[in-house]
């Protein structure tokens, strides 16, 4: 146990036990720092009990529903009855019970942790109180996350987030889902797959628009194919509400009437309410500010995930965490950089991706070098049944700096896109890396045999 300053109790107080400050906790305590973990839910936060897993645990359900009524398709006799939604609802939340205990273990082993329930409130760059009870640290770390956005839309009854959204006991008939990113894509796939008609409304011109355009090309005509209906370039004016229906309005006059309405346009900081401005910190539209080290303006208070502005994804959050754990233990830790952080949407089909778009490595580097690899020539892909690409960018004579996948299970093969990017891969070092056959893997290394002038399961 490190020796806390005079007066404090414990080297770091974190406030919030999502991805980002459970992640501080631990890798802290393997440091050999004390921690006070302030959390007024469950430790886990949203990726665990409202976000990454149990909407993950539905999309795989969906899947399952595909598969039943494809069976036929490769000869297997199998019939699509129905979706029962309580026993999903029991799968889904068995999964999150599984990894919550898990998680309550790990922390709970962790002598140096002390887990403080209820609701934080920053007093002071070394305060944090708790039901009346203040809590010092050397350090505080702020985590405390992301909330839905709802752009004034009330919220309730027929009208939800991704929060009630995961737990309807029935599956809609009729659904619009407003937003066409991340979480509207991947809501849209599981309704349709459980059998509800579904419209996605998205201001920008494409479906998941901060992706590279070839991916939502892909994912639009999927889409199309899988007979969910999509207005793009177009705003909501309005939604509407009564016992019988819900009608969204949008700024060219239509009205869309549905029995579900899903607000999916974004996700704003959650830090209102927990004294931070009167305790000096400085925010800008709600957001905490950080230098590239997490350092907030206050001395000594850091804030990592989805508070810092930037991608708000769980595993930025880990990286986050544990990145301020090191640094606070004097490792000088390399700071995270958005940029080479993989994201990975699971609707089907899945969209994978990491490092610049190919107009973003343009403005970057000016000249640059791109292939795409049709699955249509993968050999595991087509045992799949499934389409897509992978779109390599590089710079021009220069290192791979974006990798763009869609298709089925993609989402796994972001591993290696991500040590492609994040390790500067030159298309000639991947060319002799040998990729097994048959796997979906392959299609990487064939984009990187074409990229480096020698394709072999595909058109030079
Ligand atoms: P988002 O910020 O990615 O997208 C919101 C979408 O709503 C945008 O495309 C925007 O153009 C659209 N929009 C905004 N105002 C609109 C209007 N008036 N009418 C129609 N469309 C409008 O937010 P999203 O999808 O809600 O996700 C929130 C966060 O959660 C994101 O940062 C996302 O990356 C993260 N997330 C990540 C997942 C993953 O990694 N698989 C899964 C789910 C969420």
């Amino acid at each position: 146990m490190a020796d806390a300053e005079p007066g404090s109790e414990f080297d770091i107080v974190v406030l919030g036990a999502g991805s980002g400050g459970y992640a501080c906790a631990l890798r802290a305590a393997q440091l050999g720092l004390t921690v006070a973990l302030v959390e007024k839910k469950k430790l886990g936060g949203t990726c665990l009990h409202e976000g990454c897993i149990p909407t993950k645990a539905l999309l795989h359900a969906a899947e399952v529903a595909e598969t039943a009524r494809h069976a036929a398709d490769v000869g297997i006799q199998a019939s699509f009855d129905g979706v029962d939604m309580p026993s999903v609802n029991r799968y889904r939340q068995g999964v999150v019970d599984r990894l919550y205990k898990g998680l309550t273990g790990l922390i709970g082993s962790a002598d140096a942790i002390t887990v403080i329930e209820g609701e934080g409130r920053l007093i002071d760059a070394h305060t944090v109180e708790v039901d009346g009870t203040r809590h010092t640290g050397r350090h505080v770390v702020l985590a405390t996350g992301s909330v839905p956005r709802t752009l004034g839309v009330e919220i309730g009854g027929r009208v939800v987030t991704s929060e009630q959204a995961l737990t309807l006991d029935e599956v809609p008939q009729r659904v619009v889902v407003i937003g066409g990113s991340v979480i509207g894509v991947e809501f849209a796939s599981v309704w349709n797959s459980l059998g509800a008609e579904v419209t996605i409304v998205e201001a920008l011109d494409r479906l998941v628009p901060l992706e590279d355009p070839v991916l939502s090309k892909g994912l639009e005509r999927a889409f199309r194919k899988r007979k969910i209906a999509f207005r793009t370039g177009v705003k909501f004016t309005g939604v509407e509400q009564d016992d019988s229906g819900a009608r969204v309005s949008l700024e060219d006059g239509t009205q869309l009437d549905a029995d579900l309405v899903l607000v999916a346009v974004g996700r704003g900081p959650n830090s209102g309410g927990m004294g931070f401005e009167d305790a000096g910190l400085s925010l800008e539209r709600g957001w905490v500010p950080t230098d590239e080290r997490l350092h907030t303006n206050l001395d000594g208070v850091y804030a990592v995930g989805d508070l810092v502005p930037g991608l708000q994804l769980a595993h930025r959050g880990f990286a986050h965490g544990i990145f301020v754990a090191e640094d606070i233990a004097g490792l000088n830790p390399a700071p995270v950089v958005d940029s080479g952080i993989p994201r990975v949407t699971y609707c089907e089909p899945e969209l994978a991706s990491v490092g610049l778009t190919e107009q973003q490595a343009r403005e970057q580097y000016g000249e640059v070098e791109t292939v795409e690899y049709n699955l249509g020539g993968n050999g595991k892909s087509q045992i799949l049944q499934t389409a897509g690409l992978v779109k390599l960018v590089r710079q021009a004579d220069g290192p791979i700096v974006g990798v763009h996948m869609i298709g089925a299970r993609m989402g796994e093969q972001v591993g290696e896109a991500s040590l492609l990017v994040n390790w500067e891969a030159y298309p000639d070092d991947v060319a002799p890396l040998i990729h097994a056959h048959p796997t979906q893997n392959e299609s990487l290394g064939e984009a990187a045999l074409a990229l480096a002038g020698k394709p072999l399961h595909s058109h030079a």
